[in-house]
This record gives C-alpha cells, sequence and structure tokens, in this order.
C-alpha cells in the first residue's frame, strides 16, 4: 500500500542515543507506527536486505556497519509516506542534507548516516516484509 514506507534507525544513531529524539521528528510529522521493533541484524540478513546494493564498492562496509549494533526497525503510515519521509531524512550524504532533517541534525558520514527510509512504495513493501509478519503490525 501506497501511505505506508519502513525505516531503520541505523547502529550509529543508536549507539549515540538518539532514538528518542529521532522518533519525536517522525511523530511531529505526522507518522504515524503501524510497527515497531528494537532488534540486531545479522551480516547474512544484511546482505540480503541490501541484496540491490551488492556491486556497489561500498556493499561490505554498508552490511558490516549496518549489522554492527542494535537498529529500530518501523513501518510508517501516512498519506505519500514514502516522499514525505524521504524529505524528512533528507540526502543520504549529511553534507548535502537540509537544515531541519534527520540526517543534517544526527548523522555523522554518508554510511553512519543515522535512518534509512525506502525509495519506492514497492521497495517499502518489501522491505517491511522483511522485518515484520502480518500480525505484527497494526
Ligand atoms: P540507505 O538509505 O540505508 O540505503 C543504502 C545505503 O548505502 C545508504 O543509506 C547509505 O548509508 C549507503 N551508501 C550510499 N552511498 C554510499 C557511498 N557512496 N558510500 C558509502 N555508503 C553509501
Amino acid at each position: 500500500r501506497s501511505d505506508r514506507t519502513f525505516t531503520m534507525i541505523k547502529p550509529d544513531a543508536v549507539a549515540n542515543g538518539h532514538i528518542g529524539a529521532i522518533l519525536a521528528k517522525i511523530n511531529e510529522a505526522g507518522f504515524r507506527i503501524a510497527a515497531m521493533k528494537y532488534t540486531k541484524i545479522s551480516k547474512d540478513q544484511a546482505k540480503k536486505f541490501y541484496e540491490v546494493h551488492q556491486e556497489r564498492p561500498f556493499y561490505e562496509d554498508l552490511t558490516d556497519f549496518m549489522s554492527s549494533g542494535a537498529i529500530v526497525a518501523a513501518i510508517l503510515e501516512k498519506e505519500n509516506a514514502v516522499a514525505d519521509f524521504r524529505k524528512l531524512i533528507g540526502a543520504t550524504n549529511p553534507a548535502e542534507a537540509e537544515e531541519g532533517t534527520i540526517r543534517k541534525e544526527f548523522a555523522e558520514s554518508m554510511s553512519r548516516n543515522a535512518v534509512h527510509g525506502s525509495d519506492s512504495d514497492e521497495n517499502a513493501c518489501i522491505e517491511g516484509a522483511f522485518h515484520f509478519s502480518g500480525t505484527e503490525i497494526f
């Protein structure tokens, strides 16, 4: 469905104690939490999750990083969720992220960039299903 997106608060932001502040921003921006868990993914799960990037030079580092510590995974609901959430998180490179965005405030670098946001409705659906079963979504 097109009114949902998938997000992860990444290991850098979790380790730096930003879970609460990031969730507050998500709520203030009008997203409803449909599913959420505090979890950790294995290297193999990270490789599967980021399969589309497997030919990229940063694939190994990305999957090492994403499996290095706890994350918060969530499905968020709002009209126009995918595009509006990408606007809220800001550019992948925090140096290019606009003032007021989550990455501007919390990201450390291109790879340690605090949050993930799905880039399409189709991927939101695939990524949400990777972390949650139907009975975990409300
Ligand atoms: P994310 O939105 O989780 O989806 C893919 C991730 O790959 C992206 O966030 C970045 O953290 C990472 N990424 C994208 N481009 C680069 C890059 N050039 N160097 C390192 N990491 C990157």
